[in-house]
């Protein structure tokens, strides 16, 4: 069974009230619920029928669900923080996009996309390459065998009650509450 993880140590964090986020952790709890549901019923249902086939179908969506959310709120800490200067991470990133600035702009640019779903700053260690991806919902465009280094939701139960629909505020606020602590230890070295 997976367990729920309580960040409730984020309340108070700048730019995003309590309400807005305790809403966000009981929707984030749902996704814990019907993961492990899907993995109860899975076991049960007759191969061959309709419900066997969507249980499965769903599997991934509730699962990545779960997991994005777990990233995303780890991802940030109170007051934020800064990239380590001269770390591996800061020199892939210059790699890619030149320099910090320029990352910053593609992953705010892609936050600000049309649809639902997630920003995500994914390394795939095959090639050591550095991505800024776009995942439609939970389940579309994750790609396999990377490491989500730094999430971002871009839903709008992530930011409407504060922000109504000016996402890029939102988007400002998560950039300053960045734990990139946490995404350098996501990164490994
Ligand atoms: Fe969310």
């Amino acid at each position: 069974m997976y367990e729920t993880k309580d960040f409730s140590d984020l309340l108070g964090l700048e730019g995003f009230s309590d309400i807005l986020l305790n809403n966000h952790f009981t929707l984030y709890q749902g996704y814990v619920t019907n993961t492990n549901k899907l993995v109860d019923f899975m076991k049960v249902k007759e191969i061959g029928t309709p419900e066997y086939a969507e249980l499965h179908r769903r599997f991934g969506w509730e699962w990545n669900g779960m997991r994005l959310h777990e990233l995303y709120f780890e991802n940030m800490v109170k007051g934020g923080s800064v990239l380590t200067s001269g770390s591996e991470l800061e020199k892939v990133i210059n790699y890619v996009w030149g320099s910090f600035e320029n990352w910053q702009k593609d992953f705010v640019g892609i936050g600000a996309m049309r649809g639902i779903g997630w920003v995500v700053l994914a390394y795939d260690p095959i090639k050591k390459m550095v991505f800024n991806t776009w995942i439609n919902e939970h389940n579309e465009g994750n790609l396999v065998g990377a490491t989500p280094l730094l999430v971002m939701d871009v839903f709008e139960h992530a930011y409407i009650t504060d922000y109504g629909i000016k996402r890029a505020d939102y988007i400002s606020a998560f950039m300053k509450n960045i734990n990139w602590s946490a995404v350098e230890k996501r990164f490994g070295f």
